[in-house]
């Protein structure tokens, strides 16, 4: 034992003798705005550091996923098993062994964070940390919260890694110290009762749908069934961040009020990762996370429900919650794994760099090889991200920039339904255009009458996809009865609509829809209700009008449940 020890501990002073030639790996030119440095961190002082390895042929695998999600194509629905996907995302057996060996030779070990093995964390300190990648970590606090991180503004990797690191993290990241932004705009006080009771089953929009929505408002408006879920394999999934635990005792007063045609006892699983948990009690009431389940229970009939709850036992909130997530549920049995996935959490794209943006892009992708439909809120900043805030250029948010997920913006009233005026939408930085889309946007982009070319970058992939209703949407949460406003709204409830049509789907003995995009953007196009008027202001600028086809507002509109019947060929 002790020589091992001796013989690593020489090694590695080595290694680290011998001087090294660094490849700077990623830089940003300063902390995000509202970040100000909090001085130096002690060099023993614990870090825990994911490296994502480059994988062996990512480009293959997101090739093959717009061949079995595009309806056209001989092999639509055929969703990979998940030793399929990791044939394409483990890293090659010399990759692995380059930075697995690097990392022994630092007396470092690796635990794989992925099913692929592409993901690898270690455990150092700053100390070590600095010397493996030539750079200077550093505190960082965020006044507004009261928070502070360790990161760092440059980070580099030994030149002869090069080809073998994707990226490493936490380091140039910021992380969006509010959380993961719940894009929730409050919940106001309203007295519902009058809005009890209503028929179901009536094709008639009730008048009050045009201020105030409910589950009967979503059923009416777009046309969903109130009738139970018949496949019974069809299923859902509702992801949970940052301690917003959704409440059994909320969901059931909510389903008494708003869906008296179904058992209030009608309740929802959970699962945990990364520590999560989900506790009961008035003083544990998550706005967001109730929100999310009233409006996938209360919606999507007779599907079974699963709040997946991610834990704070990563380095990062929602980034490295949706990177665990991911991997959680490509791990799952397919049998059971959730074939929607709808999630609320979101930040501002430039928080987040462009080698880790591309990572957990990829990660969607691989989820979405799998056969799993991932939708998120596009935000509630308008043109001016997830959050409003000043700006002078447009803030696209991330995750709705990366082209393998449904990005779903807000809409309100009825007669006609109109954008609304926070729904997030533009054009991502750091991935372009897909094709699937290209038709789309073009079109959008010769409208006249659209803010400064300048603001935004229109090579960039066009978000959100489709919209749906998110202003005064009736909730319970802590038990009282309120309206909350967001994007949060749209994403559990166009989700709901995704999963009842995947149970047809089901039924019918088709696969289920999987990556949404290639369908929504060719056949799925006219089964949606365009939203034409309206627009997202933001940085000074009305935004970008909501107008006839594809916009940077709504998508390409709202769910139209019996003409996504028939474009499914149901
Ligand atoms: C809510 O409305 C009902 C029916 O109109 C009324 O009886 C009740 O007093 C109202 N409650 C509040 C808190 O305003
Ligand atoms: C615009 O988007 C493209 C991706 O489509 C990207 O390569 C380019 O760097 C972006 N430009 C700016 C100024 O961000």
């Amino acid at each position: 034992m002790l020589r091992t020890t001796f013989f690593v501990s020489l090694l590695a002073v080595l290694v680290a003798g011998v001087p090294q030639p660094f490849t700077i790996h990623e830089s940003i030119n300063g902390a995000p705005e509202g970040f100000v440095h909090a001085g130096t961190p002690s060099p023993t002082t614990e870090v825990s550091l994911r490296i994502s390895l480059v994988q062996n042929n990512i480009i293959g695998l997101q090739e093959k996923l717009i061949e079995i999600s595009t309806p056209s194509s001989a092999t639509y629905g055929q969703w990979m098993s998940t030793p399929e996907i990791v044939e394409y995302t483990k890293p090659t057996p010399k990759t692995d062994a380059a930075v697995k060996d690097w990392l022994a030779a630092n007396g470092l070990t690796a635990a794989s964070t992925s099913v692929a093995g592409d993901w690898l964390t270690i455990k150092t300190t700053v100390g070590q940390a600095n010397a493996l990648f030539n750079t200077d970590f550093q505190q960082f606090a965020h006044p507004e919260t009261g928070k502070t991180f360790i990161r760092t503004l440059a980070y580099s990797i030994p030149t002869s890694l090069s080809g073998a690191v994707e990226v490493v993290h936490p380091t140039v990241t910021f992380p969006n110290p509010f959380g993961g932004a719940p894009s929730v705009h409050g919940i106001s006080k309203t007295n519902s009762t009058s809005l009890e009771a209503r028929g179901l089953g009536k094709r008639a929009i009730p008048a009050s749908c045009a201020n105030t929505i409910t589950p009967t408002c979503i059923q009416a408006i777009y046309g969903v069934p109130a009738t139970e879920a018949t496949s019974g394999t069809a299923n859902l999934g509702v992801s949970g961040f940052i301690n917003q635990f959704a409440q059994v005792d909320d969901l059931e007063a909510f389903l008494e009020q708003f869906r008296p045609d179904i058992p209030s006892s009608t309740t929802f699983a959970v699962q945990t990762l990364d520590g999560g948990s989900d506790p009961q009690g008035p003083q544990d009431a998550g706005i967001e996370a109730n929100l999310d389940i009233q409006y996938t229970v209360g919606i999507a009939t007779g599907v079974p429900v699963t709040f997946i709850s991610v834990g704070e036992n990563n380095q990062d909130g929602n980034l490295d919650g949706f990177l665990d997530l991911v991997n959680f549920i490509l791990n799952e049995d397919a049998a059971v794994r959730p074939q929607v996935l709808t999630t609320s959490y979101g930040q501002n794209e430039n928080t987040v760099s462009p080698a880790q943006a591309n990572s957990l892009c990829n990660a969607f992708s691989t989820l979405g090889a799998a056969g799993v439909s991932i939708l998120f809120a596009s935000g509630d900043g308008g043109v001016s991200g997830s959050q409003a805030q000043q700006c002078s250029k447009f803030v696209p948010t991330f995750p709705s920039g990366c082209p393998f997920m449904t990005s779903v913006g807000a809409t309100q009233g009825i007669s006609p339904e109109t954008a609304a005026d926070f729904s997030s939408g533009g054009f991502s930085n750091y991935f372009a255009r897909p094709s699937y889309q290209s038709d789309a946007v073009e079109h959008y982009l010769d409208t006249p009458g659209l803010p400064n070319s300048r603001k935004f970058n229109s090579s960039g992939r066009g978000f959100p996809d489709v919209a749906a209703q998110g202003v005064n949407v009736q909730i319970v949460s802590g038990g009282e009865t309120g309206g909350v406003d967001g994007t949060s709204c749209a994403s559990p409830i166009f989700a709901s609509i995704i999963s009842l049509i995947n149970d047809r789907l089901i039924a019918a003995g088709k696969p289920v829809l999987g990556f949404l995009n290639p369908f929504l953007y060719s056949n799925g196009a006219s089964a949606l209700n365009d939203v034409t008027s309206g627009g997202n202001p933001g940085c000074n600028t009305q935004g970008f009008p909501a107008t006839v086809g594809w916009d940077p507002v709504t998508g390409l509109g709202t769910p139209n449940f019996a003409k996504l019947l028939t474009a499914v060929g149901l």
